[in-house]
């Protein structure tokens, strides 16, 4: 393997569905289980909010059930023991990377455990139930909702995502169909960037032409193999 000096990851729900969580698209996933525009929209929100607080409520909830599996705990050693740069990107608004030993994720799509203020935009840390409007711990209005980005929102730190692509020497996409773009355009711009582009995934995705290697299988197998590999070579 050449020298890898740069990394960036992207995962999605893929790498949490040995833990137990649901993916989206699968059958029987959540977007078979729940309408994209009753839950995931700003209008979906406006026009019944206790439906929207009920079903993040009770994904954050759910969370209390799950553990990491491999695959997290593989990305962890590896920011641990990379000597390069790395940057994890997660669509996942679950915590399993952290809890994995992740100290550095960002969190593209938002998080369960994070209430944003619709009246003072804070972000604050949040554990509990908001079905019943609890106050906003800076400005005290009951204005919070699940600090989750929707289908029409501009997720996070593009900007942060977008410098780390262009400076990538490789791009691996862990656990994500392709489907929901700005990050399933993020091979792309990796790789007219000049990086090497690897898939991890159970089977191929929307993109998977799109990738220089695809590697089909359970996260976490794949995932510590690979992590194995980076460490063995040269920058490890
Ligand atoms: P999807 O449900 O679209 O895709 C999950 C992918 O993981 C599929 O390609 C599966 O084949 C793969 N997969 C399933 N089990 C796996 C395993 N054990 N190991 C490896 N891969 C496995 O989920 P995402 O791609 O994360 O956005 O979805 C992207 C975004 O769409 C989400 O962040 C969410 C959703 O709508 C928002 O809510 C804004």
């Amino acid at each position: 393997m050449a020298e890898i000096e740069r990394i960036v990851i992207l995962t999605g729900a893929g790498i949490s569905a040995e833990s137990g969580i649901d993916t989206f698209r699968a059958a029987g996933g959540l977007w078979e289980q729940h309408r994209i525009e009753d839950v995931a929209t700003p209008e979906g929100f406006a026009r019944d909010p206790r439906l929207v607080l009920g079903f993040y409520d009770m994904r954050r909830a759910a969370l209390a059930q799950v553990e990491p599996n491999p695959a997290h705990a593989a990305l962890a050693r590896l920011e641990r023991d990379f000597a390069g740069e790395l940057l994890l990107v997660t669509q996942n608004v679950n915590d399993l990377h952290e809890r994995g030993g992740s100290a550095r994720v960002l969190h593209m799509h938002g998080e369960l455990k994070s209430a944003l203020c619709t009246a003072c935009g804070t972000r604050s840390r949040w554990e509990v139930p908001m079905i019943d409007r609890p106050p906003c711990p800076v400005c005290h209005a009951p204005m919070l909702r699940p600090d989750v980005v929707w289908f029409g929102e501009m997720p996070y730190e593009m900007g942060r995502i977008y410098r780390a692509l262009e400076t990538c020497d490789l791009f691996v996409s862990i656990g994500t169909s392709g489907a929901v773009y700005p990050a399933a355009g993020f091979v792309q711009e990796a790789r007219v960037n000049g990086a090497r582009t690897l898939e991890l995934n159970l089977e191929p995705s929307e993109g998977s032409r799109l990738f220089h290697e695809t590697r089909l299988g359970p996260a976490s197998a794949l995932v510590p193999e690979w992590v194995d590999e980076v460490l063995s070579s040269a920058g490890g």
